[in-house]
């Protein structure tokens, strides 16, 4: 059985010794732990007024990847990277009855005490025309805790709510809601923003005026930190749990999008010209920041940020999982980099990284 260290993280210590003369990077401790047979925990907290305990690093069964369903990965493999995460400390994952995973999660659970997961998942919206929205939350949940094989969800979202849908989210479906919850299938109600047709959170900022939901899901990235200055603040006072997602997205996976989006950046006058290499605009994020790769730098940030508890990750690779749960383990990136990210990024509040 492999012995357990803890490193980095915000709240966590490291709990081996070094004599301060000789510092010891990171990464180096790391291979070295690897080798005498040493893995990363996880670091737990709680979900604010739900009381969860959740790891902070949840798995996310949707966006581009969707557990790699979307690059034709089979549903076996899919089955892997669940139970992976699970091996990794992962206790919190994310689906939707319209991403298509929710069987894989729970065949992926099966093996696992319920009490150990916290599972959320989420409901498309009925059209505002429908004649019986709340009989389709029934029938939905239904549906979910079947494809999940448990019988109860932790959490369960109103999915991706535009601006405009709020006030029919509230009077037609929280209702509904609220019945599963009184009848004990689903434990606490959440709601999930379009991050990119709503960057300034504007969904979020009105559902958290009424005093009903326990967690939001919202978009945070060091290319659009503009929730620290909104609804964190809310958040943190009224004890909603959040759960961040577009941590990385593609915007800060794909070189050539971030390109694109930084030089846009300095074409509009936002950003200075030499504040950025056009060949390689997080350079600096990188090498200052002690980082491997830019989307272990886009975690390290979120991760960090007061206010966030779960940091979403969404990979159809088991060494992509790996290394970004190792990344949100990982300590903050250090003030200078983050006083730079916040010169260049800390106005923008219009990019979603999509
Ligand atoms: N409105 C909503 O409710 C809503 C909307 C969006 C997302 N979500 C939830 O949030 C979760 C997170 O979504 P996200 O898209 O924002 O996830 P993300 O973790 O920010 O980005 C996922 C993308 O980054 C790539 N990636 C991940 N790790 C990488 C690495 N180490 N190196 C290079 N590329 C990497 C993935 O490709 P690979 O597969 O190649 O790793 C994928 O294309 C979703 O799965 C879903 O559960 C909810």
């Amino acid at each position: 059985m492999s012995k357990r260290a803890r490193l980095g993280g915000a709240n966590s210590e490291t709990c081996l010794t070094q004599k301060p003369e000789e510092p010891v990077a990171l990464s180096q401790l790391e291979d070295c732990l690897s080798k005498i047979g040493y893995e990363l925990v996880m670091d737990y907290t709680i979900l604010g007024r739900t009381g969860l305990k959740v790891s902070v690093a949840g798995l996310g069964c949707g966006g581009p990847s969707r557990l790699g369903l979307r690059q034709k990965k089979s549903e076996k493999e899919a089955v892997a990277l669940v139970r992976l995460a699970i091996d990794l400390g992962v206790n919190f994952f994310d689906t939707a009855e319209w991403y298509g995973t929710e069987p894989i999660v729970g065949a992926a659970i099966a093996e696992t005490p319920r009490d150990r997961l916290v599972i959320s998942t989420k409901k498309t919206l009925p059209p505002m025309d429908h004649p019986d929205p709340g009989g389709e939350v029934s029938k939905s949940v239904e549906g979910s805790l079947k494809r999940l094989r448990t019988d109860y969800i932790d959490i369960y979202h109103a999915h991706g709510v535009y601006p405009g849908e709020y006030p029919y989210v509230k009077e037609r479906l929280l209702p509904a809601f609220e019945r599963m919850r009184q009848q004990g299938k689903i434990r606490s109600v959440g709601i999930t923003e379009r991050f990119p047709a709503d960057p300034t959170h504007q969904i979020l900022l009105q559902a958290l005026q009424d005093d009903c939901w326990d967690v939001i899901m919202t978009g945070f990235n060091l290319l659009n930190p503009c929730a620290r200055k909104t609804l964190f603040r809310l958040t943190q006072k009224q004890r909603v749990g959040v759960l961040n997602m577009y941590a990385v997205r593609r915007g800060l996976s794909q070189p050539v999008l971030l390109k694109a989006i930084c030089a846009d950046l300095v074409k509009k006058g936002v950003a200075a010209a030499e504040s950025l290499n056009p060949d390689d605009p997080l350079d600096f994020v990188v090498r200052d920041g002690g980082a491997t790769t830019v989307s272990e730098a886009a975690y390290r940030f979120c991760r960090h940020e007061p206010g966030v508890h779960v940091v979403l990750t969404g990979t159809g690779n088991p060494d992509h999982l790996r290394a970004n749960v190792e990344a949100i383990m990982k300590p903050a990136l250090p003030e200078p980099v983050l006083r730079r990210l916040a010169d260049i990024f800390g106005n923008v509040d219009w990019i979603s990284g999509n």
